[in-house]
């Protein structure tokens, strides 16, 4: 594995991963230049590290696109490189997801990170490149690849959440955690209900695998430190802040120590969402909790990595896609429902917005099981479409193709209502929100489960596929291939 970003970084710039560009402003341009490449580029993009940025000192960096190709994504998680597809990545990251083995970090007295400590009047969140993403954001973001690290006073347990930091000003920031969030819940019991301050530390530039844990639902009281050492087969190594004492990443590029205080809200947002809309536009800014910050560590020539959110597919898709793809996968089986060939979440949807699994019928209502259950799995959920084994569901063709040629509307869509949804569904009015925000009211949207699978009475009878075999297909290909060449994909 990789001991840290850096090292990291390194390993794919050796693989043309990586891309250095230089003299690109923080405000709007660097995310819209990412944005262009990622939505429009060919191939896998490499991840961009913007240095000389306009106002700022060199080597003061900012990194998109992290985790933003498959092949990225499977040495974060540790999987073999040669999982080219999407549906490969989640066979394989389920099989080692429900293997994995939490390693609890490794305490160590200092790190890297400790390179520069920033306290008191030296404090000064604005000496580094924190984008703007979107036109119409409210503010500068510091925290979207990061980790919000928040310690249960009651157990201990050390939480780490990917949870949007605004900056406020120079020695405070604005926290943006949904309700259901285990972060959100702390500050909730700390600074509501018991009323002392909570302590917080925000870390930017962890080990990827870090990263990508405090993206994931654990379970209460799970540490995503256990979870990333599981996932590296390393332990993190964590040192205890020196102002106070949280375990922090010893090998982080930065990381920022502050408290909540009760009763302290500020205003955030709005800010593009991964939905693709500035779903709070209207309601925002909302007050949010405060981060009155105590001292900021960072290395040297510090390296800001960003996620970028926009009109999906965005650079964090493929991860949560696979993600909740392999966990539904996982559901499903265990519980009981089998001939699971495949599942799939569409980047283009954002989320899980758009589902799809493909299953071999066995039995009468098992297609209707499958979507049912799937249907759950997600706080933000929409579209689930089940079909049969012969289609690819991480294809939108064929995908569409049976949902339109093997679905009846009448017999084929359940309607959900009432399912839960967040405040970033484009689908809830902001009235709905509004009165949210005013009095906590639970907000819902409806879904639907779409059983695009050939009737399971007369599947037996349904109409062949007019498609050249695939036996044909070979031999066509042996014979005239040669003619055809320059319109064929490479063999
Ligand atoms: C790039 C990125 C940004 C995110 N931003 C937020 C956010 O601003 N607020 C939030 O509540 N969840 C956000 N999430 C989702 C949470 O990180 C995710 O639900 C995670 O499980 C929360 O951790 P927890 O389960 O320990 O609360 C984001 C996820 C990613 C990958």
């Amino acid at each position: 594995m990789y001991r840290d970003l850096r090292h990291w970084l390194s390993c794919f710039e050796e693989c043309g991963e990586l891309k250095r560009v230089d003299g690109v402003s923080c405000d709007l341009e660097m995310s819209g230049v990412w944005e262009i490449l990622a939505r429009e580029g060919k191939g896998p993009i490499p991840a961009l590290l913007f240095d000389n940025i306009p106002a700022y000192p060199k080597g003061y960096r900012t990194l998109f696109g992290l985790l933003a190709s498959p092949s990225r994504l499977a040495m974060c998680l540790g999987l073999s490189q040669e999982q080219g597809s999407r549906l490969s990545l989640v066979k394989s990251w389920r099989t080692k997801m429900s293997n994995l083995q939490p390693l609890p970090p490794k305490v160590v007295a200092s790190g890297p990170v400790k390179a520069h400590v920033l306290t008191g009047d030296e404090i000064d969140l604005s000496r580094f490149p924190a984008p703007r993403f979107h036109e119409l954001d409210g503010g500068r973001y510091i925290g979207t690849c990061h980790g919000v690290i928040i310690q249960d006073p009651d157990s201990g347990w050390v939480n780490v959440g990917t949870y949007r930091v605004m900056v406020v000003d120079r020695g405070r920031l604005a926290l943006h955690m949904v309700e259901t969030q285990h972060g959100r819940i702390l500050w909730d019991k700390m600074c509501n209900k018991r009323r002392q301050p909570m302590p917080v530390a925000i870390a930017i530039g962890m080990e990827p695998a870090l990263w990508f844990a405090s993206s994931v639902r654990l379970p209460w009281g799970i540490s995503e430190y256990d979870y990333a050492g599981g996932i590296q087969g390393e332990p993190v190594e964590v040192m205890p802040g020196p102002c106070l004492g949280l375990p922090i990443p010893a090998h982080a590029e930065i990381v920022i120590e502050g408290e909540c205080l009760p009763g302290e809200l500020t205003d955030e947002g709005p800010f593009g969402e991964s939905l693709g809309y500035y779903a709070n536009l209207g309601l925002s800014p909302v007050p949010e909790p405060t981060v009155r910050v105590k001292a900021i560590l960072f290395r040297d020539d510090p390296i800001l990595t960003c996620a970028h959110p926009s009109k999906p597919p965005h650079d964090y898709g493929l991860m949560g896609n696979i993600r909740h793809a392999a966990r539904i996968w996982d559901i499903l089986e265990k519980s009981g429902v089998p001939g699971i060939a495949g599942v799939w979440c569409h980047e283009i949807a954002g989320g899980a917005l758009f589902t799809v699994i493909s299953i071999q019928q066995v039995y009468a209502g098992q297609s209707k099981q499958a979507g049912l259950i799937a249907s759950q799995l997600a706080n933000t959920g929409r579209y689930t479409v089940v079909v049969d084994d012969d289609i690819d569901p991480s294809s939108l063709n064929d995908v569409i193709w049976a949902l339109a040629t093997r679905s009846d509307p009448e017999r084929s869509i359940e309607i959900l209502r009432y399912c839960p949804t967040t405040s970033a569904d484009p689908a809830v009015s902001p009235r709905e929100k509004r009165k949210t925000k005013l009095a906590p009211k639970p907000l819902y949207s409806s879904r639907a489960v779409i059983d695009a699978c050939r009737p399971y009475e007369w599947k037996d009878e349904f109409y062949p596929v007019a498609q050249v075999s695939n036996e044909l297909r070979l031999q066509l290909l042996d014979k005239w291939g040669h003619l055809f060449k320059e319109f064929l994909p490479d063999a």
